[in-house]
């Protein structure tokens, strides 16, 4: 028998895909680990390296899309910049659909899978459709996308290819997000959303990964941007188990950041509220981290507090700066939505306290290409030139 549990209420309750939320508190329950001695297994390949840590007896690699390994790379202009000792970028972006999503769905397909599901679904702003409806295509599962209207079309056309059921629904994403519950359970489909405890579990690879790239260190500081919390959750767990296991005795500090057309757990962790309450109207340049109701909010700002972190809001100005500096200094062409850690780092640099070893990690979760609509705002050189007068243009740009 699987269980989860409620970090609310301290209750488990047995394992239910379709409503994987406490029946008392509400709040997101999280997978339950059976009390044992955990490893890595440096032998084994892709996931099975961790699954000592992972809510799964074994993988199967065909459902993979070989997901994961992703670099961690040093920013050293950056790092000189801010007069750091250490600034490094998980690159989220190489994952096989561009996002740390499939970290989730890699694991909650495998579920899928194992408990004999044959319809999985998901709610999304973008890229956890694609990545869902890549991975129930791998699966060859039958698979239900419910997508906000005003999705871009790169990730609209780009979630379509892999042919799954997709309605852009109307109406407030809160309410979706919720009532796919309903849905699910009616229809036999599996919403593996952005809280669903296996993906949330998935989600953890990438700390693990993180702290073997730094040979088996935590890093000081981890900056991941915010919209649904669960992929902070599934981070701060990773520390967790780290921890647990003996691996670390530091935990990390992690920065959670929303942008501020976006931010109601921001916003409740300055007033020093344990429960976030939900905005009415999002408009931020960061598309892929807008809910409004953020269904793992309360659960990441009671991780926040019981740890060690903070949870802050940046500007759309902040956000297209750093998304430019990115692209600019260090190469690395990311979305709106995870440019929100650099220009989170920046707006903290002068306050937070850098030890002179402290390593600073930015989790870049989505490539670029999935929102060039934003690029149009960004001042972006582009220079023209017939043939016959490219000569001249050349040399005069050569300066
Ligand atoms: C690129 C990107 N970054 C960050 C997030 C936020 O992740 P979460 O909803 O798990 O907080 C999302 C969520 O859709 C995303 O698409
Ligand atoms: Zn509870």
């Amino acid at each position: 028998m699987e269980y989860l549990e409620c970090i609310f209420c301290q209750k488990e309750y047995p394992l239910d895909l379709f409503y994987p939320f406490c029946p008392e508190c509400q709040e997101p329950l999280l997978f339950s680990y059976p009390f044992k001695k955990k490893t890595f297994f440096f032998r084994k390949e892709g996931l099975e390296k961790y699954l000592d840590f992972l809510p799964l007896r074994k993988i199967n690699h065909n459902f993979s899309l070989g997901e994961g390994n992703t670099p961690l790379l040093r920013l050293n202009r950056l790092k000189e910049k801010l007069n750091l000792s250490s600034v490094l970028a998980k690159n989220e972006t190489i994952n096989p659909t561009h996002s740390f999503k499939d970290r989730g769905s890699a694991i909650a397909i495998q579920k899928a899978v194992s408990m004999g599901m044959e319809r999985i679904g998901t709610v999304s702003t973008g890229n956890m459709a694609v990545s869902t409806a890549a991975y129930g295509a791998r699966a060859g599962l039958k698979t239900y996308v419910l997508l906000k209207e005003d999705i871009s079309q790169e990730k609209l056309l780009s979630t379509a290819i892999y042919d799954p059921v997709l309605v852009t629904v109307q109406g407030d994403y809160g309410h979706l997000f919720r009532q796919s519950y309903l849905l699910g359970k009616r229809f036999k489909i599996y919403f593996m959303n952005s809280v669903d405890p296996f993906r949330i579990e998935g989600y953890k690879v990438a700390g693990f990964e993180m702290y073997l790239q730094l040979k088996r260190q935590a890093p000081q500081y981890i900056f991941v941007p915010m919209s649904s919390g669960g992929h902070l959750i599934g981070l701060m767990r990773a520390f967790l188990d780290l921890k647990q296991a003996g691996f670390i005795q530091e935990y990390p500090t992690f920065v959670g950041i929303q942008p501020k057309g976006c931010s109601p757990i921001a916003q409740a962790y300055a007033q020093r509220k344990s429960k976030f309450k939900r905005i009415a109207k999002t408009d931020t340049v960061a598309q892929a981290v807008t809910n409004p109701d953020p269904p793992g909010g309360n659960v990441a700002l009671k991780m926040i507090r019981q740890n060690k972190g903070m949870i802050i809001d940046v500007s759309d100005k902040e956000i297209l700066a750093a998304q430019k500096m990115l692209a600019e200094d260090e190469g690395l062409f990311c979305q709106p939505a995870s440019a929100t850690t650099l220009a989170a780092l920046l707006k903290l640099s002068g306050k937070l306290k850098f030890e002179s070893q402290d390593k600073v990690v930015l989790i870049i979760t989505g490539s670029g290409l999935k929102a060039v609509r934003t690029l149009k705002s960004l001042r972006l050189n582009i220079h023209q030139a017939s043939l016959s007068n490219l000569e001249k243009t050349m040399n005069s740009l050569l300066a």
